[in-house]
């Protein structure tokens, strides 16, 4: 990014609302950011050290993914101890300590809670298979249909591909009941039915927020409550849970949980916060999350699946804000997180014209070759884009270095659980989930210490000398730079109270203002040009003064 002659104004961002309601909260996923121990796969004491570097960004908040004691059937969302630490991780002191180091550079901490199911491993999960009086009432059990019960129970499908019911052995070595996962067989759903999950549950929210952390992400936050009687889903979509009624999907029920997960959060000083992850139909249904009297954010997906398109973009980010509006909440624009595409890639590809489908764990952009340039030209334009929206954001680590999906990562290492589940048809997720490069020319790219003992989990491609941390530093025109100013900007020119006014601007783009900053986006196959103004801030490397070329944003102010 160029600047242009920038004055800040300090002291202007967020002093009217709480800092849940205008934060940019940055997604550690652990295994794959900073490797302290040479095992090749990241680890708390290696975030412990990247603090500063997150500081030097400009970030508000982070959101680690799970990090306890977990088999990793899928990446840590099967959770063994909830209490815990993943030893792969580090340890609970490491833990406080990271805390302790996080709050004194002035950031929050929201960690991330799997509900909806355990794991396998966990305690609860072998009691139930040993058949221990109640075991079975804390997860989802039932005999099967047809003949010998050898037919699941409904015909639910897994997220991941397959059915979502798998059938045990009992204790007798007969063929015994079936029980639910939603997600992977080392995944079994919980009953929120029980009110002895729920017990667990505000008491593991307890034992986090006792040693200071700030919230949580929800996992699947629309899933804990199922239908009564579990009927057959009509039609059988596999992983349709955002598009269509599905009774395993977004019951009414789930709400009431929440309202006591909101006591328990009030109940500290300052409150704690959630933020779901929850794929529903539509903006209603998602708005009822967030209620007042039940969570504080929930992610706005629809941003994510939309193509760059201008006209798609507006009428999500309109949706969006109206709908979180009417029940006074925040709305939470992201654009990547470790189940998708990263959008450097999505941006890629001949845009659809509609909001991508969900299928499975994944939403599908397409085949063709992917034009790297092209997307990161887009993805360069976004982040102005996200950045200049009212209200919270969300990054992924690595999106501020610009990297791709990573599609190439051979077979017999893909890792997630929908390449195999899928019968080898899906990828997965692995390909937004390789390891950070930091520095250096060939991997590991300073992701793990010199003297590593074991290459990073998932292989990096060779061609990454270019996209590290350190490549980039001091460079003014990466894309990390882009991220540091356009942050920086935001502190400065953005208040709580902007609301966004839509400017009339030519089709394909957009263009609005928060105050006296102005956004213009170009989606368009044209340049277009600007106002008078100062230029800010623009996402092309090679800028021209007043003039939009396609596929490049630009903050401005009137003068
Ligand atoms: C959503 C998480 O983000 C994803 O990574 C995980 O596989 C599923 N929930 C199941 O926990």
């Amino acid at each position: 990014m160029t600047t242009h002659d920038i004055s800040d104004r300090p002291g202007m961002s967020g002093e009217a609302a709480p800092w849940w309601k205008t934060s940019v909260v940055y997604q550690v996923y652990i295994r794959s950011f900073a490797d302290s121990d040479g095992d090749g796969v990241g680890d708390i004491n290696g975030l412990r050290a990247k603090l500063p570097y997150l500081a030097s960004l400009g970030v508000d908040a982070l959101w680690v993914n799970p990090w306890y004691p977990s088999p990793m059937e899928d990446g840590g969302y099967d959770v063994a101890d909830y209490r815990g630490i993943e030893p792969a991780f580090g340890t609970l002191a490491d833990a406080e300590e990271l805390l302790r180091e996080a709050h004194g550079l002035g950031f929050k901490v929201l960690l991330d809670i799997v509900p909806n199911h355990t794991s396998a491993a966990h305690p609860w999960f072998q009691a139930a298979l040993r058949n221990e009086p109640g075991a079975r009432e804390r997860y989802v059990f039932r005999p099967g249909r047809g003949e010998n019960a050898a037919e699941p129970p409904n015909n639910w499908q897994s997220n991941f591909g397959g059915p979502a019911w798998t059938r045990i052995t009992e204790p007798d070595g007969t063929p015994g009941e079936w029980y639910l996962h939603l997600f992977a067989p080392g995944q079994p759903d919980l009953e929120w039915g029980n009110p002895e999950v729920r017990a667990e549950f505000e008491d593991i929210l307890r034992f986090w927020f006792d040693r200071g952390v700030d919230g949580f992400r929800i996992d699947v936050a629309h899933g804990l409550s199922k239908a009564a009687g579990l009927p057959d889903a009509s039609p059988p979509v596999p992983g349709a849970h955002h598009t269509t009624a599905h009774p395993a999907w977004d019951q009414d029920e789930v709400h009431e949980i929440y309202r006591g997960w909101r006591k328990v959060a009030d109940s500290y000083d300052p409150p704690r916060i959630f933020v779901a992850e929850a794929w529903v139909a539509n903006n209603e249904r998602l708005s009822q999350y967030v209620r007042s009297d039940e969570l504080h954010t929930a992610f706005q997906f629809d941003f994510l699946r939309a193509p760059w398109r201008a006209a798609v973009m507006h009428s999500v980010i309109d949706d969006a804000i109206s709908s979180a509006r009417q029940v006074n909440a925040p709305s939470t624009w992201v654009l990547s997180n470790h189940d998708v595409v990263r959008h450097v890639t999505r941006y890629a590809r001949t845009q659809p014209d509609h909001l991508v489908e969900s299928h499975g764990a994944r939403l599908r952009w397409g085949e063709e070759p992917a034009d790297l340039t092209l997307g990161l030209k887009r993805a360069r334009a976004a982040i102005l884009l996200t950045l200049a929206l009212p209200d919270v954001a969300y990054l992924y680590q690595g999106e501020e270095l610009g990297l791709p999906e990573v599609e190439d990562i051979p077979g017999h290492l893909r890792q997630d659980p929908t390449w195999r589940q899928s019968g080898y048809t899906d990828p997965g997720r692995d390909g937004c989930r390789v390891p950070l490069p930091w520095s250096g020319q060939a991997p590991p790219f300073g992701f793990s210490p010199d003297d590593a003992h074991a290459a990073p989990w998932l292989p990096q491609p060779t061609d990454w000398a270019s996209r590290t941390v350190e490549a980039q530093e001091d460079d003014p025109d990466s894309t990390l730079s882009l991220y540091r100013d356009a942050l920086r900007l935001r502190r400065a020119h953005l208040t709580s109270t902007d609301a966004l006014e839509w400017i009339d601007s030519a089709d394909g783009t957009l263009a609005f203002s928060r105050g006296d900053l102005e956004c213009w986006v170009n989606t368009s196959n044209g340049a277009i040009d600007l106002p008078e103004g100062k230029i800010l801030a623009m996402s092309t490397q090679s800028p021209t003064q007043q003039v939009l070329p396609p596929d490049t944003s630009a903050w401005l102010v009137r003068g």
